[in-house]
C-alpha cells in the first residue's frame, strides 16, 4: 500500500500566515536589521518566503542540527552538523524553525547561540505541536499550533522524501 496524505495547510494558507509573520517581526524590530538563521533542512521554504516577506535588513545564515535519524521520531541527542559562518555578537538573531515537537532541538540551539552574545535572539517556527514538548524553550512567532501527528511537506520529510510538496500534510504509512 503507498503512503496516504492528507492535507492540513495548504499553501494559500501557508502564504498568508507567513506574510503576517513577517508583519510581527517588522513591527517588533522596527529599522533594526536582522539575521534569520534557518535551520537545515526542514526550514527552507519557510525561510525563503519569511526572508522576502521581510522587508528589514536581512542578512541569512544556516546551521545544521541532527536528532532523528531516520526515523518517525527524535534520538534526543543533538548534535551539529553544521555550524554558522556569520559572528552573530550584537546582531538581532531569528531562529528560523519547520517545526517545534518535543523543543529538545530548540532548546539546545537557544543554549548555544545565547553564549554567542547576540543583541537578542528569537524564534520563528512554522509549526508547533505544543502537545509532544517535553521542554519548553520560548517562541516568539508561531505559523500554526497542529495536532501530534507525523507531518511533511514545504520542507519537512520523512526519510528525505516529501520536502518538495507545496503544502503540509498528515503522512499515514501504507
Ligand atoms: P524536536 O527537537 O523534537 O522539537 O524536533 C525538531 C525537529 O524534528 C524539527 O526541526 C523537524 O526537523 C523534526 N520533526 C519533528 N516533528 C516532525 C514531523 O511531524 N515531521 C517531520 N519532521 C519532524
Ligand atoms: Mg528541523
Amino acid at each position: 500500500m503507498p503512503d496516504t496524505l492528507d492535507v492540513l495547510i495548504d499553501h494559500a494558507t501557508l502564504a498568508g500566515k507567513i506574510a503576517e509573520m513577517a508583519r510581527q517581526i517588522e513591527s517588533d524590530f522596527g529599522d533594526e536589521p536582522v539575521l534569520l538563521i534557518g535551520v537545515l533542512k526542514g526550514s527552507v521554504h519557510f525561510l525563503s518566503d519569511l526572508a522576502r516577506a521581510l522587508r528589514n535588513d536581512t542578512q541569512l545564515d544556516f546551521m545544521q542540527t541532527s536528532s532523528y535519524g531516520s526515523g518517525k521520531s527524535s534520538t534526543g541527542v543533538v548534535q551539529i552538523r553544521k555550524d554558522l559562518d556569520i559572528n552573530i555578537e550584537g546582531l538581532n538573531v531569528i531562529i528560523v524553525e519547520d517545526i517545534v515537537d518535543t523543543g529538545i532541538t530548540l532548546s539546545h540551539l537557544r543554549e548555544l547561540l545565547s553564549t554567542r552574545r547576540p543583541k537578542s535572539l528569537k524564534v520563528a517556527a512554522l509549526l508547533s505541536k505544543t502537545e509532544a514538548r517535553k521542554v519548553h524553550p520560548p517562541v516568539e512567532y508561531i505559523g500554526f499550533e497542529i495536532p501530534n501527528d507525523f507531518v511533511v511537506g514545504y520542507g519537512l520529510d520523512y526519510a528525505e522524501r516529501y520536502r518538495n510538496l507545496p503544502y503540509i500534510a498528515i503522512l499515514r504509512e501504507g
